[in-house]
Formats: structure tokens, sequence, C-alpha cells
């Protein structure tokens, strides 16, 4: 395992905006590195222990949302500390017990060194569980969205794919995407800047729909 964690920022705590800590790890799909993924989206899932319910239940959904991931240029990425074996074994189960087959890579992370990079780790941590992290990260390598749940709450895939799908279309169209916006919805114009703005859009000049998309 190798990281690089940034090198102005002596804490391991990511923001909105930093950029992605390089990896390499080994995976069920074979050898890893993080930056072999700049150009397409990632979402980076981290689950505390192969073989628990939550997390079977989780990794069952993503694999059967998998396909609208994928048509939305994102490469899915579980991790967890548990080995390499230890994920062959579950991957293989789930697909004996349940029929699905996990179709994205799966990390080990042992040595903690990628959740410690990514700050993962619960601060009340008894054990290598991780907490369930997500982290969207764009084609250039920046991440756009971080999401903590702790060990006893299962995620919302249909969640997870709306925020990619916000995402993507905040990039696109340079707008807003309002509470539980869903992708085909109207979208929001980001707030007025001038006075002159102001005074032209009215009394809803705090909440305007996007008109116009930016070129
Ligand atoms: C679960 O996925 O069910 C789970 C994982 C870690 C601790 C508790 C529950």
């Amino acid at each position: 395992m190798n990281v690089s964690t940034p090198a102005e920022s002596p804490l391991p705590f990511l923001r909105i905006g930093d950029r992605a800590p390089d990896f390499s790890a080994r995976t069920t799909h074979g050898e890893f590195i993080m930056s072999a993924l700049r150009g397409h989206w990632v979402l980076l899932f981290a689950h505390p222990a192969d073989f628990t319910p939550v997390c079977t239940s989780e990794f069952i959904a993503l694999a059967r949302s998998a396909e609208e991931f994928q048509k939305r240029d994102c490469v899915l990425l579980g991790i967890s500390a548990d080995s390499l074996p230890a994920h062959l074994a579950w991957v293989e189960a789930i697909n004996t017990q349940f029929g699905i087959q996990i179709p994205f890579p799966i990390i080990e992370d042992p040595s903690l060194a990628v959740a410690r990079a990514y700050g993962m780790l619960d601060s009340a941590a008894q054990d290598s569980a991780t907490v369930r992290s997500i982290f969207v990260i764009d084609p250039s390598g920046t991440i756009r969205a971080i999401l903590n749940y702790p060990a006893t709450v299962g995620r919302s895939v249909p969640e997870l794919l709306r925020l990619l799908c916000a995402l993507q279309e905040v990039d696109r169209a340079g707008a807003l995407t309002p509470e539980s916006w869903q992708p085909g919805q109207p979208t929001v114009a980001p707030p007025l800047q001038t006075q002159a703005a102001v005074e032209k859009a009215g009394a809803k000049w705090f909440f305007q729909p996007m008109t116009r998309e930016r070129s």
C-alpha cells in the first residue's frame, strides 16, 4: 500500500474541494492506482467490515444500480480494512447466497493507510472498522462531496445516484439543484451578484429559476 497525503495538510481530514489523495492498493479486480482514474467520476465507498448485515445490504443495492453509475461515467470503488481474501470470500458468498455479482472492485486496506489519509476512522473506534464514508471525486481528482454515516445506519443508494447526477448537472449547466432535485426537474440560478440584477429580478430575486445555461 502506497499513499500520498497533501504536504500542506498535517491533519488527515479532507474537505470538499481538496485533491483526493493518491494511493495504490490491491483490489478484488487486481492492482489499482487512484490517479489512474483521472478523467472519470469516482464514488469511493467505505464499509466497516465484510460479512456484516448492513454492508451486505448496501453492496447488493450498489451492485443492482452499478449500471446507472457506469452510464454516468462514474467508477464505483468499495474499501474496507478487511484483507483481499476476505473481500473475495464475501463477494463469492453474496453471489452464491443472493445471486448478485459485485461488478466493481473492493480495495483492501489492512494497514488503514487509505482510511487514515481520507479520515474514514471513527474517533471513538476501538478497532479497524471505518465509518460508512463516501467520497465523490470528479474527473479532475477533486473531492466534490463527503458523506459519513455510522456503522449502524445503512446508506441510500438512490440518494448517492441523485448526488452524482446533481453534481454533474451543476457542472454542465452552471445551475444549482434545489432540495430533493431529481434529473430532469428545474434547477435554480446562482445567487445574484449586483444591485442592478436584484432590481431587475423583482420580489423573488433570491430564488430565481435557471432560465439560461452558461456557456
Ligand atoms: C453491518 O454492516 O451490519 C455492521 C458493520 C459494523 C458494525 C455493525 C454493523
